[in-house]
């Protein structure tokens, strides 16, 4: 074992932060809406708090559990806690898992993140001025339509993520956060006030948090379920290489709880913004991907200062998507570093051109390659699904019985500082309720 062979994090805050910076992004702005629109609402929205607690919550502290353990990449990682562990070699494949997935979500994610872009400059140019629901709709399709500039945008995004990753992640990086997270904060708490003042408030309220379980499919439980592990960032091996990166001293499962509540409330804020939109204007709740871009804009179209609200927003949220790109990628970077003779920058250019290659074939498929369906999906929506709802909850699903059945119960009992009761729950959730639960909804989507 390379023991202490790389940086650790400058103090617990910048630990959370980096956590934090991570779980809360796209996911939670531009994701969590579309699909909570096209599960049907508040079920969904239920199934996904359950999620977040009993399934998330844990497999956040597995995951950081076993990188701190071992101080080592996700692969390595699991390798060499399962040989001292005296368990099968076939555990490395949960690092393996996670890391392709961290590997496929990035490529479509910086185009998602290149949309972002796009968006700040039209918002920047006085575009949104005055914007009405046909306009807004066909802004969104235009870009869609248009291969070339989708591809300029998602390089632009997979640059500045190389750019910061090969840079090393500590320095400017961690302090900007320490703002630009807050500010989008404060940013998404103005935009529910604005919701709250209009007429489609209530409508809002009900479709998020009034559930009606006849809705619940299987094929819901695995949305909801999936989409747990894509905002908290689990499944990928991300925060198996962020726990590498941990000293003995952070509590674990007081900063699994910091990052879950942040992670949540940011959702159901973005949620709480644009509903009361989509209600107001007669929109589509179940339009898709392009929700929050075909409904904002008519916002800041309309109110006073709206220009400046629109850069800041969509400033904002390339940031945020930002911090949870550089997040995919370090996955893979860290792998290439211990396993090959490539340094740091060189090990960030591979990774990074691999994943914005596959990022072109994404991006192609919202136009000329609309019509090329793998298994019924297109490019995009196969590597969003396979990951989503195959790879990650697969791979937590692995470090959880990983940890809750693998690894010595006394040190796992050591790591996190419990007391005997606190252990026996701890036990209960890691070895039947978490993995219980991945295993239920599995089979029911099937
Ligand atoms: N959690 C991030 C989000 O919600 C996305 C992400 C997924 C980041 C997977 C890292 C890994 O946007």
């Amino acid at each position: 074992m390379k023991k202490g062979h790389h940086g650790q994090w400058s103090s617990r805050m910048g630990f959370v932060l980096a956590a934090v910076g991570s779980a809360v992004g796209l996911g939670n702005i531009w994701k969590f809406p579309y699909m909570v629109g096209q599960s049907g609402g508040a079920a969904f929205v239920a199934v996904y708090l359950v999620c977040i607690a009993l399934i998330g919550l844990p497999i956040i502290v597995a995951e950081w559990l076993i990188g701190r353990r071992a101080q080592e990449n996700p692969i390595n990682a699991m390798a060499d806690l399962a040989r001292s562990n005296g368990r099968s070699k076939a555990w490395v494949m949960v690092g393996v898992s996670g890391t392709l997935a961290g590997f496929l979500i990035l490529s479509f994610y910086s185009v998602i993140g290149g949309w972002a872009l796009s968006y700040l400059i039209d918002a920047g140019s006085g575009s949104f001025n005055g914007m009405g629901k046909e306009t807004a709709d066909a802004a969104f399709s235009n870009l869609l339509a248009d291969p070339g500039t989708l591809l300029t945008w998602h390089t632009v995004f997979m640059g500045l993520t190389v750019g910061v990753v090969a840079m090393g992640v500590a320095g400017g990086l961690e302090r900007a956060s320490r703002i630009l997270m807050p500010t989008l904060g404060i940013l998404l708490a103005l935009m529910v006030g604005y919701g709250a003042a209009s007429d489609g408030f209530a409508q809002a309220l009900a479709y998020l948090f009034a559930p009606d379980f006849a809705k619940l499919t299987g094929a819901v439980l695995l949305a909801a379920l999936g989409h747990a592990f894509f905002t908290l960032s689990l499944g990928m091996g991300i925060m198996i290489a962020y726990g590498s990166y941990l000293g003995q001293q952070v509590d674990l499962l007081r900063a699994a709880r910091t990052v879950a509540i942040m992670d949540t409330v940011i959702a159901l804020a973005a949620g709480l913004a644009i509903f009361p939109i989509v209600f107001a204007n007669g929109l589509d709740p179940a339009a898709g991907p392009g929700l929050v871009f075909v409904t904002l804009p008519l916002v800041f179209g309309k109110v006073t200062g709206g220009l400046l609200l629109g850069v800041m927003f969509f400033a904002l949220l390339t940031f945020a998507a930002l911090t949870s790109a550089i997040s995919l990628l370090e996955p893979s970077v860290e792998l290439l570093e211990e396993r090959t003779p490539l340094s740091r920058i060189g090990a960030t250019l591979v990774a990074g051109v691999a994943t914005w290659a596959l990022g072109i074939a994404a991006l192609l498929s919202f136009n000329l390659w609309g019509d090329v369906l793998i298994f019924g999906n297109n490019i995009f929506d196969l590597l969003d699904k396979m990951t989503s709802k195959f790879l990650l909850p697969l791979t937590a699903l692995g470090a959880i019985v990983f940890v809750g059945w693998c690894l010595k119960a006394e040190s796992v009992r050591e790591e996190l500082g419990l007391s005997s009761g606190g252990f026996v729950l701890w036990n209960l959730i890691t070895r039947f309720v978490a993995p219980i639960g991945v295993l239920v909804v599995f089979i029911s989507s099937l």
